[in-house]
């Protein structure tokens, strides 16, 4: 039958150089570099255009002359430590992320971000679409952290985390704290937050008039960092990414425990 008025059709359309690390072969930058080398060829055709649109479903890609083929998807759960950047490369060849996680077996992005002395739990996937749904702050998936204040923190300070505090870029929502124990000078806390704005928990601390001095993500969602020995990785079990996706959803409806 002649397709009348407008038809939609979902295109699998990406830039060449997407189309690599969705392919689980390298990172865009390794990917630009291969393009810019001329290794790479678009229905036959060399091209060095790592912007140029490609259709995964109808052209035929290839890296020296061997073609793309699509990864499974792969989900993994690190425990970083203190001192790994989550990127793929510095300049300055301090320790990545990517320097613990050989053997994954294909390219994998980091779901988010910790900072540098953040340790803990780092998920990370070649599924984008889980990435951005544990990421988009609508869905208010909930992040778990455990802290160690620089200072005792009394009740009143506690409770301000637990309204929402004001940060430069707007007030906190509501979090979830639970006081774990007080040192002789410290204060240890658990506490629970369902955004991932740039050092949310060391300004949060901070507009508190306190300082983190040890920071450890445990669990984002249903998903728990557990006896994982720090530095290592293990796979996500079936289970876990779809008690995640199943959970993003249902906070993103309006289920928030929070
Ligand atoms: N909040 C922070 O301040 N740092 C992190 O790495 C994660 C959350």
């Amino acid at each position: 039958m002649p397709q009348t008025g407008k038809l939609k059709t979902k295109r699998p359309l990406k830039t060449l150089e997407r189309a690599f690390s969705k392919a689980g072969l390298g990172s865009r930058t390794d990917a630009r570099s291969w393009i810019a080398a001329g290794r790479v060829r678009v229905n036959g055709k060399t091209v060095r255009n790592p912007d140029q649109w490609v259709d995964l479903k109808l052209d035929r890609i290839t890296l020296d002359g061997k073609p793309l083929q699509p990864a499974a998807k792969t989900y993994i759960l690190l425990y970083k430590p203190k001192g790994y950047l989550t990127t793929a490369r510095d300049p300055d060849g301090r320790p990545t992320v990517y320097d613990l996680i050989g053997g994954a077996g294909t390219w994998l992005s980091p779901v988010g971000r910790l900072d540098l002395d953040t340790s803990g739990l780092l998920l990370m996937t070649n599924d984008t679409a889980f990435a951005e749904t544990v990421t988009d702050p609508h869905h208010k998936v909930p992040k778990t952290y455990q802290i160690k204040a620089a200072t005792l923190l009394d009740d009143e300070q506690i409770e301000r985390l637990r309204q929402g505090v004001e940060l430069s870029d707007g007030p906190t929502r509501p979090a979830v704290v639970r006081r774990l124990r007080d040192g002789a000078k410290r204060t240890y806390l658990e506490m629970t937050i369902t955004e991932g704005r740039n050092r949310q928990v060391r300004r949060m601390i901070e507009a508190v008039g306190s300082k983190v001095q040890k920071l450890v993500r445990t669990a984002i969602g249903p998903v728990h960092i557990a006896d994982l020995p720090i530095g290592t990785w293990r796979n996500l079990a079936g289970e876990e990414v779809a008690a995640l996706k199943f959970d993003a959803e249902t906070q993103r409806r309006g289920g928030s425990r929070l």
